[in-house]
C-alpha cells in the first residue's frame, strides 16, 4: 500500500513543529530574569529558538535521510540524473523564508517597542522628553522628596578598565551599582576613553558607552540579588576583566544603603 505524499508531508511537518516546541521548552539556556524587560525579551528568544529548532531538525533530518537513502550502492558508477528546475519547489522555498523573515522582523520591532526601545530614539538629538524630566530634577535641588521616590538617576562612568557609579542625589560614588527592586532607574552613561558597553545578562539589557556622547539606559529591577555587570565591547587588553556587580536590594535595604552612604551636605541642602 502506498501512503499519499501529502499525508507524509503533514506528519513530518507536525513532528517538526512538536520537536521544535519540545526542544525550546526542555532546554533552559538563559540566566534568571531580574528586570521587567527580561520576560519580554525571553518571549522573543523563545519564538526565535522554536523557529530555529524547526529549521535545524528539518534541514539536518533531510540531510541525514538523503545521505542514507541516496547513497552510492556497490556497482553504481557515473553521475546521478541531471535534474534542472522545479518552479513550484523554488516558489515554495523562497516564499517560506520570506514570510518567516518578515514575521521575525515585525515581531522583533514589537518586542523592542514594548521594552521601551523606541522612546530614547525619539529624543535622541534634543535630549529632551523623559531625559529632561529625570535629569532636570537634580539641578533644581528638590533632593529630599525625590531621593526615595520616582525615577532614580545614576551616572555611570566607564574607563579602561572599570565602571564608576555616581548618585547625584546624595552625591554617592560607588564601585558597585546598588538599585532598589521595583523602582525605575535611569542610567546616564559616559566613557572617558574608548567605547565600552554596559551589559547585565540577568536584566537582558546592553547599552554602548561612547566617549563624548552620553547614552541612556532605563530599567526596573525586579528580583533582589547580585548580578554581574559585564563590559561587552572590546576596549583594550583587560577588557575581559572589566566587570562590576549590580546589587538589587529590597527597597528598605536600599534606603539603608543610600542613607548610610549619602554625603550629609548633599541630603540636607534642599
Ligand atoms: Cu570596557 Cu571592554
Amino acid at each position: 500500500m502506498q501512503i499519499p505524499s501529502a499525508i507524509i508531508t503533514l506528519v513530518i511537518g507536525m513532528v517538526l513543529v512538536i520537536g521544535g516546541f519540545w526542544l525550546s521548552q526542555s532546554l533552559n539556556l538563559l540566566p534568571v530574569q531580574a528586570s521587567i524587560n527580561a520576560p519580554i525579551y525571553d518571549e522573543l528568544f523563545n519564538v526565535l529558538f522554536i523557529i530555529g529548532a524547526i529549521l535545524f531538525i528539518g534541514i539536518v533530518g533531510l540531510l541525514v535521510f538523503s545521505l542514507i537513502r541516496f547513497r552510492r550502492r556497490s556497482g553504481q558508477v557515473g553521475d546521478g540524473v541531471a535534474i534542472e528546475g522545479n518552479l513550484p519547489l523554488e516558489i515554495f522555498w523562497t516564499a517560506v523564508p520570506a514570510v518567516v523573515v518578515l514575521f521575525v522582523g515585525l515581531y522583533s520591532y514589537d518586542i523592542y517597542d514594548r521594552m521601551g526601545g523606541m522612546v530614547p530614539l525619539a529624543h535622541d538629538h534634543s535630549m529632551g522628553g523623559q531625559d529632561e524630566r529625570v535629569w532636570g530634577g537634580i539641578s533644581s535641588g528638590s533632593i529630599d522628596s525625590e531621593a526615595l521616590t520616582g525615577v532614580l538617576p545614576i551616572e555611570v562612568t566607564a574607563m579602561q578598565f572599570a565602571f564608576l557609579f555616581h548618585y547625584p542625589e546624595g552625591d554617592i560614588i560607588a564601585g558597585e551599582l546598588h538599585v532598589p527592586a521595583g523602582r525605575p532607574v535611569s542610567l546616564k552613561l559616559e566613557a572617558k576613553d574608548v567605547i565600552h558597553a554596559f551589559w547585565v545578562p540577568e536584566f537582558r539589557l546592553k547599552q554602548d558607552i561612547i566617549p563624548g556622547q552620553p547614552t541612556q539606559l532605563s530599567f526596573t529591577a525586579t528580583r533582589p540579588g547580585r548580578y554581574p555587570i559585564v563590559c561587552a565591547e572590546l576596549c583594550g587588553p583587560y577588557h575581559g576583566g572589566m566587570r562590576s556587580t549590580v546589587v538589587v536590594d529590597e527597597p528598605n535595604e536600599w534606603e539603608n544603603w543610600f542613607s548610610s552612604n549619602a554625603k550629609p551636605e548633599a541630603t540636607t541642602e534642599a
